[in-house]
This record gives C-alpha cells, sequence and structure tokens, in this order.
C-alpha cells in the first residue's frame, strides 16, 4: 500500500505536560506561510518552545529583507515530505540531478554538502566534516535559489543527497557490479532527508533570485550582520599566558619600536585570580591595577580583550551568587550557569560592569563553549530553567554573546570579541569563531563556509614551522574579519621570523589601508545582510566557468573527479569587489578560477583573466588578489592604529578594468551603536566612462574623509 504523499492525518495522542496534544504521524506536505518577500514558515506539530532563535534577543529586519527582488519557491511544494514518529519529526527535500547544497554548518574541508551524511551537533572540530564543529547552523541553501533554516536546538541528522527511496520519481540505475563499470557504491539520491529529535519542528524557507540573495534574507531573518567598533578591524595580539602588567606594557612598546599595527591586545587565562575555572577577578599580583593599565594602554591607542571560560571557580564571589542558576555537572570543577534565565545574565552583567566593563575592558574572548566532549558537561545534566544538556550545548556560545552584547549596548560601546561556539543568529553578534586546530588550508575553508552560515571565522596565526608558513599566515589572516597573531602559548610577535618581517609588515600596513573597503562591507552585511567573507560559488557566474572547467575532464578514469575538480575551497570573496586567493606553504604557482567577466591584478591593475581558470605564480611578499571589471576599492593612508583614522584622513580611490561602477562607501562614529538610529554617512563612488564621481546617499552622521584622489589602474 502506498502511504507516501498522502493527505494529513491526525492521529497518535501524545501527552505534553497536563496538555494532550494531536500529533500528525502520517505524512503530509506542511503548508508554508508566507511572512516576508521571499520568507515562508511552517511549523510542524508543536515546536518546543525554546530554540535557537528563541535564545537571541535580535529581531528580524522584516524591511530590508522585502528590499530583495522577490522570488518564487523554485521546488514543487508537494514534493517536501514531513511526518513525525517516536519523538523524532522527519523532514524530506526533493533534489534535481545537478543541484548542489551548500551551508550545513562551519566545515573546514568541504564546500558543497551534497553526498554527506552529518549530525549537527556543537562541538570543537575534530579533523573531519561530519557535522561536529564550532558552529552546526542547521541551514541550507540549495543552488536552486532556495534554503531552509530549521529552528531546533537539538543534534539534527542530515542525510544530503545518500537515502535512495523505493518510490523515487528518479530512481537510481541499479547495475551489476561485475560487469558495469560504472557501479556505484554510492547510487544516485534524489533527496534531501533530515531527522529532529523532537516531536516537532518550526522552519523558516528563503528564496531568491540567486543563492546570496537566499543567504542575505537568512542573515537578515536572523537580525541583520554587526559592524565591528573600528578599532576591531585594526591588528590584534594575544599574549602569553602568564602575562603580567609590565609584560603587557612591554608588548605595546615592542610593537611601536618595530612599527607594526596594534589595535588590541588579547590577555588570556593569567589575568584571572584562578583559571579553569574562573574567578573572573584580577590577579592582583600580576595586574595589581588593572584601571591604570586599561587607561595607559588607550592612551597608546590599545585595548583590552580578556580571555575567560564560562565555568566559575567553586565558592568565589560570583559562585555565591550564581548558585541557584547553575547546573547539575561542573566542567573542571568549576558551575555551569544557566544564562537562559534573566537572573543569572543579571548576576553576570554586574559582575563584569564592576570587574571589567566599567574599567574600560573591550571585550572577551569565550573559551571552550563548544565541546571536545570531556570538557564539557554531558547531555546528562540538568539545569534549573528546565532546558536540558543538549539543548543547553547547542545554544552556549550564544548565550554568552547575548549577555555580552546586551551589556556593551547598554552602555552603546560596541564590542568585538572571539567565540568557539556559534548557532543560527549569531551573525547579529560582534564574535569571531577561531578554535584550536591549524590547517591552514582548511581554515580558509572555514572562511569561506563561515558566510553561508551567518557567522564570521578567523584564520588565527600562532606560529609557523617555516619563514614561508609565516609570511603565508600572516597573509590570510590580514584579509579575514579578524587579523589576528594568538600567542598565548609560545609568544611568537610579528617579527619572530626577521627574513620575511618586511611582508608581514607591508600586508598588516595594506589591511590597514583597505580599512574603508571592509568597513563597508561590513555595513552591507549589517543592512543588507551580505555576508563580508564568502564562497565565490555566491558569485554570479562563477558556476559557468567552473562548468566549461569540467567538460574538459575525463571522467571516465574516476568518476569522482569531476565533483572533486567542482569544489572551490582555496579562495574566497572579500566584499563585492576581491578575489582572494592565497598561497600556501610549499606552492610556487596555483589555479584561480575567475568568474565571468574580466579580472585585474589588485597590485597593477594588468588584465589577468576573463571567466577562465588561470595559474598566478607565487611570490613570497604577495597575497594574489584580483579586482573585478569596474571595481571600486577606496584606501586611506598607511596607519598604524585606528585611532589615526580621524577626520580628513585622505582618500585613494582605485578603479580596476574598464567597465562602469559603483562602490558605497560607508562611515560612522565607528564605535557607538547611534548608526543604528540613522547616524551614518554613505556616499557612492561611481565610475562611468572613465570618470569618477561622487554622490551623497545618506549623511546624517561621521564622515572620517578628506580630500579623494582617483587612481585608475588599468591603463
Ligand atoms: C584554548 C584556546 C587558546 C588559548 C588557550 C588558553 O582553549 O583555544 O586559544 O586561549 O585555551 O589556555
Amino acid at each position: 500500500m502506498k502511504l507516501l504523499h498522502l493527505v494529513v492525518a491526525f492521529g497518535l495522542l501524545a501527552s505534553c505536560g497536563s496538555k494532550t496534544t494531536k500529533i500528525k504521524s502520517e505524512r503530509f506536505h506542511p503548508t508554508w506561510e508566507k511572512t516576508h518577500s521571499g520568507v515562508y514558515t511552517t511549523k510542524v506539530n508543536e515546536p518546543a518552545d525554546f530554540n535557537l532563535l528563541s535564545v537571541n534577543s535580535h529581531s528580524t529586519k522584516g524591511e530590508a529583507i522585502n528590499k530583495i527582488a522577490e522570488a518564487p519557491i523554485p521546488i514543487d511544494q508537494s514534493e517536501i515530505d514531513v511526518f513525525t514518529k517516536n519523538g523524532k519529526t522527519y523532514l524530506r527535500f526533493p533534489l534535481d540531478k545537478e543541484e548542489q547544497i551548500y551551508g550545513l554548518g562551519l566545515n573546514f574541508k568541504t564546500v558543497q554538502q551534497r553526498g554527506r551524511i552529518m549530525r549537527l551537533h556543537m562541538d570543537h572540530y575534530g579533523g573531519r566534516d561530519n557535522g561536529r564543529t564550532h558552529a552546526p547552523v542547521p541551514f541550507f541553501i540549495s543552488s536552486k535559489g532556495y534554503g531552509v533554516f530549521i529552528n531546533a536546538a537539538r543534534y539534527i541528522d542530515v542525510y544530503i543527497g545518500t537515502g535512495v527511496t523505493k518510490d523515487s520519481k528518479n530512481p537510481a540505475v541499479t547495475r551489476d557490479r561485475n560487469t558495469d563499470r560504472g557501479w556505484s557504491s554510492r547510487p544516485y539520491s534524489d533527496n534531501l532527508e533530515i531527522v529532529v529529535p523532537e516531536n516537532g519542528v518550526e522552519m523558516v524557507m528563503f528564496t531568491g533570485k540567486s543563492m546570496m540573495d537566499v543567504v542575505r534574507r537568512f542573515n537578515l531573518y536572523c537580525g541583520g550582520g554587526i559592524i565591528p567598533p573600528k578599532w576591531g578591524l585594526g591588528f590584534w595580539q594575544r599574549t602569553p599566558t602568564r602575562y603580567s602588567d609590565k609584560d603587557v606594557k612591554n608588548e605595546i612598546a615592542g610593537f611601536e619600536k618595530n612599527n607594526f599595527p596594534i589595535d588590541v591586545l588579547g590577555l588570556e587565562p593569567g589575568w584571572h585570580s584562578k583559571a579553569y575555572p574562573c574567578t573572573f577577578e584580577w590577579d592582583k599580583g600580576r595586574f595589581p591595577n588593572p584601571g591604570q593599565l586599561m587607561k595607559d594602554g588607550l592612551n597608546d591607542g590599545v585595548r583590552f580583550n580578556l580571555w575567560l571560560n564560562p565555568y566559575i571557580w567553586p565558592d568565589s564571589n560570583l559562585d555565591k551568587k550564581m548558585a541557584n542558576y547553575t547546573g547539575s555537572h561542573t566542567v573542571w570543577c568549576g558551575t555551569v550557569p544557566d544564562y537562559t534565565m534573566p537572573e543569572a545574565r543579571q548576576t553576570m552583567k554586574d559582575h563584569f560592569k564592576k570587574h571589567q566593563l566599567n574599567i574600560g575592558v573591550s571585550g572577551f574572548k569565550v573559551d571552550e563553549v563548544d565541546g571536545f566532549d570531556h570538557w564539557i558537561w554531558p547531555d546528562f545534566a540538568t539545569f534549573p530553567s528546565g532546558k536540558d544538556g543538549e539543548q543547553m550545548r547547542q545554544t552556549y556560545g550564544n548565550q554568552f554573546m547575548r549577555l555580552t552584547d546586551e551589556m556593551y549596548r547598554e552602555k552603546n560601546e560596541r564590542t568585538y570579541g572571539l567565540i568557539r561556539a556559534a548557532n543560527a543568529g549569531s551573525v547579529a553578534y560582534p564574535y569571531v569563531i577561531y578554535n584550536d586546530y591549524y590547517s591552514h588550508r582548511d581554515f580558509i575553508t572555514a572562511l569561506i563556509n563561515s558566510g553561508f552560515n551567518g557567522v564570521l571565522w578567523t584564520p588565527e596565526v600562532r606560529a609557523g614551522k617555516s619563514e614561508e608558513e609565516w609570511v603565508r599566515r600572516m597573509q590570510t589572516v590580514c584579509f579575514s574579519p579578524m587579523a589576528m597573531i594568538n600567542a598565548w602559548a609560545d609568544g611568537t610577535k610579528p617579527w619572530s621570523f626577521p627574513k620575511v618581517y618586511k611582508a608581514c609588515q607591508d600586508v598588516a600596513f595594506l589591511r590597514m589601508q583597505l580599512l574603508p573597503y571592509i568597513y563597508s562591507t561590513f555595513a552591507q552585511y549589517h543592512f543588507e545582510g551580505t555576508p563580508p567573507f564568502r564562497a565565490v560559488n555566491l558569485i554570479e557566474g562563477f558556476n559557468s566557468t567552473l562548468k566549461a572547467e569540467n567538460k574538459k575532464l575525463d571522467s571516465t578514469k574516476n568518476p569522482y573527479n569531476e565533483a572533486v575538480k567542482r569544489e572551490i575551497k582555496d579562495q574566497y570573496m572579500m566584499g563585492d569587489n576581491m578575489l582572494v586567493a592565497p598561497i600556501f606553504t610549499g606552492e610556487k604557482e596555483r589555479r584561480v578560477v575567475l568568474p565571468k567577466g574580466k579580472w585585474f591584478d589588485f597590485y597593477t591593475g594588468k588584465l589577468v583573466g576573463e571567466g577562465e581558470v588561470v595559474t598566478v605564480k607565487a611570490e613570497l611578499d604577495k597575497i594574489p588578489v584580483f579586482v573585478k571589471d569596474g571595481g571600486i576599492i577606496p584606501m586611506m593612508k598607511s596607519i598604524r592604529q585606528t585611532k589615526e583614522w580621524t577626520n580628513n584622513m585622505p582618500l585613494e580611490v582605485r578603479v580596476y578594468g574598464k567597465a562602469d561602477g559603483e562602490f558605497t562607501l560607508y562611515d560612522d562614529d565607528g564605535k557607538s551603536f547611534d548608526f543604528e538610529k540613522g547616524k551614518y554617512t554613505m556616499k557612492q563612488f561611481v565610475v562611468k566612462n572613465g570618470k569618477g564621481s561622487v554622490k551623497d546617499i545618506h549623511t546624517k552622521g561621521p564622515w572620517s574623509y578628506g580630500a579623494v584622489k582617483w587612481t585608475f589602474m588599468t591603463k
């Protein structure tokens, strides 16, 4: 009997507290309700009240979503199947032959996810793209122009084009392995299946004329992207664990003496009087007068970011105050606050204000909220709000980001920090993900994937086995959301490798010059939902270059060749105009896939290619960067610290290629939330027929720039 694709049937009676709820147990096709242009939601049965979005405090940016071009749902809704059984909800979406699936968490080795099986589970990345990662965001994006977000704070299983059903409309071909060389251990699958371990679920579907529009809608739905404070985009150095205030002052002096950019110093566990678990109070021996240190730092243009893990030292002042709001288990013998409780958030905020914010601490690095199973509570744990260990694990990073975000907002002061666990909704929090893993290549793939998941990622630099490795890593981190050396373990400095010091200095100062461009790219994140760092796959015309290239492949030799070749995981976009193609240690040259249109060398302005695959030579002192035709890159003079980014800063506006182009340069006070009330300035830089002009768009806020010099890079 064919029960599949049947009508809605109300069956099973499930009890939920004292209420009796009707659960639909048969397969059905959900009805989607339109909430904004291109946004559709549906609730299957009775989803849990606590979900990935209820943890957060930001609201949907409906107006901005409605400005994005409308696009219909590109799939037949009667092909979306849902049913609930034994306390789990099963979802199935159709897949076409050519369809590709992106997103589904911060992966480090893969960008396209079709053919994979994953359990989206908050964890420290363990070297395999199996769903256990720092941002296991349950959001997939299809190349057909839609995406679906599963709003459940649970470990979610996804089978992305792996399951083969008996009633498939596009069945896999059965082949005889004895005689048919085309036999495959993974027969063709035409569906994407998801299991949510709850009696119901809320889903949100986003459509768009392009995958980029789908991503934008998702980001705006979750609150829109952040604009970091200007100082957050300068250079960061994290100091060794047991540094004292004297060491810290020497460090600042070292940056000045060596003429290297510095805006933020990070203090690691040793600032706490006790660590692992933590007291959240200053160590009086190493830091007798932290308030003075913060003041002196600020005079030198340096801010401080404090490491913490949120597990509280037993019997410390904070532990006593938190006593009623902590879970059943400890981590490193520290108690674990339940920050879904407003009382717990308030207690922590009061503490932070007194000991850190009021003396000028600029933000935090929130460590060890992801997992490594031994270093977090088990799923068995219970919490006073009633949430279970799994729900807490999937959302703990977001809980902490929320409380710190609220605290800095109350001060009308922007923060920028680091986090090791983030889930849906993180787009609206000023945090960048990092980890302990250290593959340079995989760090770049993570940077690409961050853009599909509404998170930011830094390929932090810690050490290098050679000068070459050091400079290559320094180059990529300067083209990322946070340019940072994390020297907590071995005290490396930018000048630790003297032979390549000049190249490191050059790329760090280049980042500083590019800050007007980078800052405006973050404004796009905020106002339009566009991820600042993103996959080239999100660019129009990218896949056509690949298809042409793939035609040249001989797939009889290896049936997986084509898929592997298509996977571009080592080049990415910084903003709309710059394509970054990092060089890795040992490479003498590299392949770069150029999307449709002409592309120009950032340094020389020369034409490099047009919608084709090119090979570029590796030069030790440069990271290859390409600018699209008509691309405008506003740059300011070279500064060492963002405190020099003040009024009347001369601008050099570089123009690449011969096509017409435009770029919206954004500015505000760089530190407060006044921009959210309209106090900002946007000017459009336009190039038409080889001539540049500037048009005001919004002029209600500060403007740091003075004279404009146009440089036409392509002769
Ligand atoms: C690790 C973290 C490192 C560093 C270290 C300090 O967990 O990932 O970046 O902060 O702790 O103990």
